[in-house]
């Protein structure tokens, strides 16, 4: 390429989009060694009107059609324009950084066949854990592998108000303001709290690693928007945090997916991720596991994401070989069977609001017993005159007997006072 220049068209002019443009700006001697050319921002659009740079144009259509610009960056989010800015950009020839995951989950089929038939490149580092670089650890570093399971905390809002609200009591609501505050929750808080990113985030890695198109509907999702302080503080006395675990396992009757929250013992790794930090942990067959830990929220880590992948992608357009050879390999024939959500296995933590009266705990065992619910241990923490409550770990359990032990339970009005609480435990 005989260029002098790298060109990129920017998309998206809000927290992160500015962190693009300063660590860019401030590490061109680092992106100049690394591509030997140097790297320089063209042109700057937003849907919103942006207080203006010299930089700006009013318009993405005249960046995706300005035939000096090598590469997009999409950093609008959301799924439209999102989607079509990507498509049209790649049918323009354009290759294209984004940090969208919302997009990249919902079309994943569109754009990467849009990729491939272009044959032009999608680098989406900083769609998933932040700065994290577990893209690119599972594209390439473990290339060889054949994942059997990839399992992490992927959202850094969620993970912010857990730790707040466990290490030092705030409330819920108290917790989402600072996270808002910090720049670490969407536009849309609630696609933190209700686990949707983190299904997204799953999705992505999922799609990836089985070579399909693993859709967000198939994950089992559930936030932490009900989460209970007492629960917390319950867990915590036992020895767990609680924390929002994304998790794909490879079984032999199909991929096991969920999005939930989890008790996570203080001795496991998860554990002592806190704020705004995530970690993945992907495991393959010959490598065993392998643990990625950073921070996956805030301007900065996800800014820093998004200019390595410019940075990295440069390299090929340098050479003209950018999309050649596809990133993703995409192939819509490829079907993944996915385990039913009630086929999962896995130990519970139950909380049982019940009248302090003789016999509770033996209709309660038995509605569990007749349902193959074993009981691993029971303890019955702050019980007053007229309530108590009963805290149950159960031995693993198939999700589908325990929803029906627990439907008999949370039905019969002479055993609970309220619904009962459960909460998978992370082995
Ligand atoms: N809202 C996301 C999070 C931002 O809290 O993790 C990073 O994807």
């Amino acid at each position: 390429m005989n260029k002098k220049v790298i060109s990129v068209g920017l998309i998206g002019y809000g927290t992160v989009g500015r962190g693009v443009v300063k660590i860019l700006e401030e590490n061109q001697k680092i992106a100049f060694r690394k591509v030997g050319k140097p790297i320089k921002i063209k042109s700057i659009c937003d849907l919103k009107p942006i207080d203006k740079t010299e930089l700006y144009v009013n318009n993405f259509k005249s960046i995706i059609k300005d035939p000096e610009i090598d590469l997009i960056v999409e950093l609008i989010g959301g799924y439209e324009p999102a989607r079509t800015i990507i498509l049209e950009a790649l049918k323009a020839g354009k290759n294209v950084v984004t940090a969208n995951k919302a997009v990249l989950a919902k079309y994943w089929d569109q754009i990467f066949t849009a990729a491939q038939n272009c044959q032009k490149s999608i680098y989406y580092e900083a769609s998933v854990g932040g700065v994290i670089p577990v893209v690119q650890g599972l594209s390439e570093g473990l290339a060889s592998e054949e994942i059997l399971e990839i399992k992490g905390i992927l959202n850094g809002t969620t993970n912010f108000i857990l730790t707040e609200m466990t290490q030092n009591g705030v409330s819920y609501q108290d917790a989402l303001k600072s996270a808002q505050n910090a720049g670490f929750a969407e536009a849309d808080p609630s696609f933190d709290v209700n686990g949707i990113d983190t299904a997204n985030k799953l999705a992505i890695l999922s799609s990836l690693a089985w070579g399909g198109w693993v859709k967000v509907k198939d994950i089992s999702t559930k936030g932490i928007s009900d989460l209970k302080i007492d629960d917390v503080l319950i867990a915590k006395k036992f020895g767990y945090d609680i924390k929002l675990i994304g998790s794909a396992q490879k079984t032999k009757d199909g991929l096991d997916l969920s999005v939930q929250p989890c008790l996570v013992h203080h001795d496991n790794a998860f554990a002592t991720v806190e704020k705004e930090y995530n970690a993945v942990m992907i495991t393959g067959k010959d490598s065993g596991d392998v643990l990625f830990y950073g921070k996956g929220a805030g301007q900065q880590p996800a800014a820093s994401a998004v200019v390595s992948d410019i940075i990295n992608l440069s390299k090929f357009i340098v050479t003209n070989t950018a999309g050649i050879v596809p990133d993703v390999i995409y192939d819509k024939r490829k079907k993944i069977k996915i385990l039913p959500s009630g086929r999962s296995k896995s130990p519970y933590y139950l909380r049982f609001k019940v009248s302090d009266k003789p016999g509770v705990l033996a209709k309660i065992s038995g509605i569990l017993g007749k349902y193959k619910v074993s009981i691993a241990s029971l303890s019955q923490p702050n019980a007053d005159d007229s309530e108590a409550q009963i805290v149950i770990i159960t031995h693993d359990t198939l999700k589908e007997n325990f929803e029906k032990a627990l439907k008999q339970i949370d039905a019969t009005k002479s055993i609970v006072k309220s619904k009962t609480v459960k909460i998978k435990i992370e082995n």
